[in-house]
C-alpha cells in the first residue's frame, strides 16, 4: 500500500453562528490558507499493535488501542472502519499536521475529521461520496461538541461557500462578485462547547431575548445571501457589523474581539465580526483588495496575533450540491 496524503482547509462563518443551532440560517466559506493534512504510511512488517496516531499539536503519539475509548480519533477510526466494513487496519503510521490553530473558530476539529477519513479510506482503497464523509464528520464534531449544528463540517467537506439550515438539504451559494477578507486572531483560545452550551442556559433562561436575537441574526443572514448573489459587496460589509452587534447581545464577543471588530472598521473595512464560536479565537473584516494593507497593519498594531488573508471567488454555482 502506498503513503497516502490527505488534506482539508479551515473554514470561517461570515453570518449566522450561534443562531445556526437553533434551526436559523448561516453562511460559511472555506479558508485554504490554513489547513489539516493526514499522512498515512505503511509499517512494513508491523505488527497488528501497530497502529501509532501522531499529532506533534496537541503532543499525541500513542498506539490506536492505548488511546482511551472516548478519544475522538479513536472514535472515528471505528466509525470510519464500521462504515468501510473493515474489521482491522494493517500496520500503519497516521500523521496529521495542522495550521489551523485548535480553539480559534476556524473548523480546527472538523478539519481533522474530514482529512482523516478521505486519508484512511484512501488508504484502505475505497472511496467515499462528500455525503457520506460529512456524515462520518458530523459524528466525530458530536462526539467533542455535543450539539454541533453540523455547518463546520458541512462546509469544509464540501469546500464551497454555502448557506446552511441545521437539518436541512445545505445549498452552494453563487458568489456575483468576488470579495476579500482578513482573518485576525486574538490569539485567546476559546471552546466551541463550553459557549455553545453557555448560550443554551442563557436561552433557556430568557428564550424570548435569545429567540429574537436568532430571528434577527436569521434576518441578516437572509440578506447577506442575496447581497452575495447580487454582488453587493458593501451591503455584506454592513450586515456583517450588524450581526456583530446581534452575537454582542448574545454575550459571545470580548473585549479583544470588540477592539479587533472597532479597529478594522476605522481602519476602512466594509464590515466586521467575530467569526464562530465567540469569546475569543478569530474575528474576520471585509475589505476592499486596496485597502487590505492597511487594514492588516492597524489590526497588527491593535493586538492580533496571527493574520490570515483570503479571497472568495466569484462562482457560477447552482444553488444544489
Ligand atoms: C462554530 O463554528 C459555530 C457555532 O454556531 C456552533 C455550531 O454551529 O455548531 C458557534
Amino acid at each position: 500500500m502506498p503513503a497516502i496524503t490527505a488534506t482539508a482547509p479551515g473554514k470561517c462563518i461570515l453570518l449566522g453562528e450561534h443562531a445556526v443551532v437553533y434551526q436559523r440560517p448561516a453562511i460559511a466559506v472555506p479558508v485554504h490558507q490554513v489547513q489539516i493534512r493526514a499522512i498515512i504510511t505503511p509499517i512494513p512488517g508491523g505488527n497488528q499493535n501497530d497502529i501509532w496516531i501522531e499529532s506533534p499539536a496537541i503532543r499525541l503519539c500513542s498506539r490506536l488501542h492505548q488511546l482511551a475509548g472516548t478519544h475522538p480519533i479513536k472514535l472515528l477510526i471505528s466509525a470510519i472502519m464500521s462504515d468501510l466494513n473493515v474489521d482491522h487496519l494493517p500496520p500503519l503510521r497516521l500523521k496529521i499536521s495542522s495550521t489551523i490553530p485548535a480553539g480559534s473558530g476556524l473548523g480546527s476539529s472538523a478539519s481533522v475529521a474530514v482529512a482523516i477519513i478521505r486519508a484512511v479510506t484512501a488508504f484502505m482503497g475505497f472511496s467515499l461520496d462528500n455525503s457520506k464523509i460529512n456524515q462520518l464528520a458530523y459524528q466525530s464534531e458530536t462526539h467533542q461538541h455535543g450539539n454541533p449544528s453540523g455547518i463546520d463540517n458541512t462546509v469544509i467537506t464540501y469546500q464551497q461557500p454555502i448557506y446552511f439550515i441545521r437539518e436541512q438539504p445545505f445549498e452552494l451559494i453563487r458568489v456575483k462578485n468576488s470579495f476579500a477578507l482578513i482573518i485576525a486572531d486574538t490569539g485567546i483560545p476559546s471552546s466551541t462547547r463550553d459557549v455553545v452550551n453557555d448560550v443554551r442556559c442563557q436561552w433557556q433562561q430568557n428564550p424570548t431575548k435569545f429567540d429574537t436575537l436568532f430571528t434577527c441574526a436569521a434576518d441578516l443572514c437572509n440578506q447577506a445571501r442575496s447581497a452575495i448573489e447580487d454582488g453587493n459587496i458593501q451591503l455584506l460589509g454592513d450586515l456583517m457589523s450588524r450581526n456583530h452587534t446581534v452575537l454582542q447581545e448574545m454575550t459571545v464577543s470580548s473585549v479583544m474581539l470588540d477592539h479587533l471588530v472597532d479597529t478594522a472598521l476605522q481602519a476602512g473595512a466594509l464590515g466586521a465580526k467575530l467569526s464562530g464560536g465567540g469569546r475569543g479565537g478569530n474575528m474576520i473584516a471585509l475589505v476592499e483588495p486596496d485597502e487590505s494593507i492597511h487594514i492588516e497593519t492597524a489590526l497588527k498594531q491593535a493586538g492580533a496575533v496571527n493574520i490570515i488573508k483570503t479571497i472568495i471567488p466569484a462562482n457560477n454555482t447552482t444553488t444544489h450540491p
